[in-house]
């Protein structure tokens, strides 16, 4: 975060130090553009929805209990019991019946960095019959109805097998906030792993001003022309050009 602020930095000094100078102003005035987002999951078309609720069935879930998914290609949501802030909700639609058995993990592993659980636990979903080929697979969570907690920017993370870490932003498809019913939800590739709900932390939140900060709080408090200097350093006010 430091790096990426001093080159935001750095390009605004280059660009004024440019201005007078005419041999300089071509490398220096341009910036980097950030990497577009890497997950992007298209959400099905919300078709005939009077015909959806027709096709579909609402069940009530217990915690490490089997439930049953009928198949015939009828959306289930399964409602778990609520937790601290909210609900588990999961989506299946299926032309073939499945058993979904959902069980919490009490000692989740920890939230990535610049992220609090909304719940003290997570959630591991398995499926008998497996997740292949499941005409949809959604994670939802539902807010309580006595909360007040702001979750509309809350994501679904995963755990990766591998590090035992929580993934946000990969793996899953990309969470959306609807405000009429206070839910989250995720469409998945493979409904079978453990997930868990995240809130961006209210520093992370704020872009621009938590960079600024973490640039003054994080390392030395510099002097902009010592950043300045540093800068220039780092670009190599002799190599070819910038980007
Ligand atoms: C299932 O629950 C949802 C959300 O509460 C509701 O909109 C829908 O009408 C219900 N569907 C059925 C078939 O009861
Ligand atoms: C999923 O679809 C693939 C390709 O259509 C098929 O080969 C496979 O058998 C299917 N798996 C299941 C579990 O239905
Ligand atoms: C809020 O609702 C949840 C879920 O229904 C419940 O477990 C909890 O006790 C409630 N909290 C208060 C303060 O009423």
């Amino acid at each position: 975060m430091k790096l990426s602020y001093g080159i935001v930095l750095a390009a605004q000094f280059l660009t004024v130090l440019a201005l007078p100078s005419p041999n300089k102003g071509k490398s220096a005035s341009s910036t980097t553009s950030s990497a577009a987002a890497a997950v992007t999951t298209t959400t099905p078309a919300a078709g005939a929805e009077e015909e959806e609720k027709a096709n579909e069935v609402n069940l009530t879930g217990h915690f490490g209990v089997k439930v049953n998914i009928g198949g015939g290609n009828i959306k289930t949501d399964t409602l778990f019991p609520p937790g601290q802030n909210g609900a588990l909700e999961v989506e299946i639609q299926d032309t073939q019946a499945r058993v979904l058995t959902v069980t919490e993990n009490k000692t989740p592993a920890a939230a990535p960095a610049g992220f609090t659980a909304l719940e003290s636990v997570s959630y591991v979903v398995a499926m008998e019959g497996g997740a292949a080929n499941l005409t949809l697979q959604k994670i939802d969570y539902i807010r309580n109805a006595n909360s007040t907690l702001d979750i509309s920017k809350g994501v679904l993370g995963r755990l990766c097998t591998e590090t035992k870490t929580f993934v946000v932003g990969a793996g899953v498809g990309e969470t959306e906030f609807e405000a009429d019913e206070n839910e989250l939800t995720t469409p998945v590739d493979n409904i079978v792993g453990e997930f868990a709900m995240f809130l961006p932390d209210a520093a992370a939140a704020t872009g621009g001003a938590a960079a600024a900060e973490g640039a003054t709080t994080g390392g030395s408090s510099a002097t902009t022309a010592e950043v300045l200097a540093q800068l220039l350093g780092l670009l190599g006010v002799g190599t070819a050009g910038g980007n």
